[in-house]
């Protein structure tokens, strides 16, 4: 085993789902970003976070201006259009090649090209210590998934620009 710097340790809990973020803003101009750190926190109701910078993402001011954000899980055939929506450029979302869609329940659009989405309501933002990440907690109000897609398609984030698909399938007996 070799030591690895505490600094560098949160780099070590990977793979992560790779998800894209949309979200409008009062005056009804979508945005959308990248995102992997995220988790689910709670079943009843349904619940999940996402850890995001400690520093006013666009992201970031949309869900406190207006409550919601949809999560899109990003696959193969789209994931470098969802990557491309990290540049801090003017128009980003246009030129990425994105399409978005109206979501259900939520005022944030979804991407047409995602095969899970879950629309979400923020339940809270969370400041933790010094962490230099927000926890955004958001509660699933609406979720639709294309039964078509594979799980081998689910691009899962490493690190920087390092990326997997999911590989073999295990299935472990559980003693409950
Ligand atoms: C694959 C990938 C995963 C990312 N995950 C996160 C993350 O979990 N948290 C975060 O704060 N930023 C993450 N980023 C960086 C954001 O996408 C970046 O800060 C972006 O510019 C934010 O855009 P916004 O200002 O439109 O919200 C990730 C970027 C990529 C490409």
């Amino acid at each position: 085993m070799q030591k690895v710097e505490p600094n560098q340790a949160v780099r070590l809990l990977y793979p992560r789902l790779t998800v894209l973020v949309t979200t409008v803003n009062p005056a009804g101009e979508a945005n959308a970003a990248p995102y992997s750190w995220i988790a689910p926190v709670s079943f009843v109701p349904p619940m999940l976070y996402l850890g995001i910078q400690r520093r006013e993402t666009l992201t970031v001011k949309n869900i406190r201006r207006t409550k919601e954000f949809v999560v899109n899980v990003v696959t193969k055939d789209w994931a470098d259009k969802a990557i491309a929506c990290e540049a801090k450029i003017p128009d980003k979302v246009e030129k990425s090649g994105i399409t978005l869609r109206e979501s259900r329940k939520v005022k944030a659009p979804s991407a047409l090209e995602a095969k899970i989405v879950l629309e979400c309501t923020l339940k809270d933002i969370i400041e933790t210590g010094q962490a230099d990440h927000f926890l955004v907690i958001g509660e699933i109000v609406h979720a639709e998934k294309d039964e078509s897609m594979q799980d081998s398609e689910i691009v899962l984030h490493n690190t920087g620009s390092s990326f997997f698909l999911p590989g073999e399938k295990l299935e472990l007996e559980r003693r409950k």
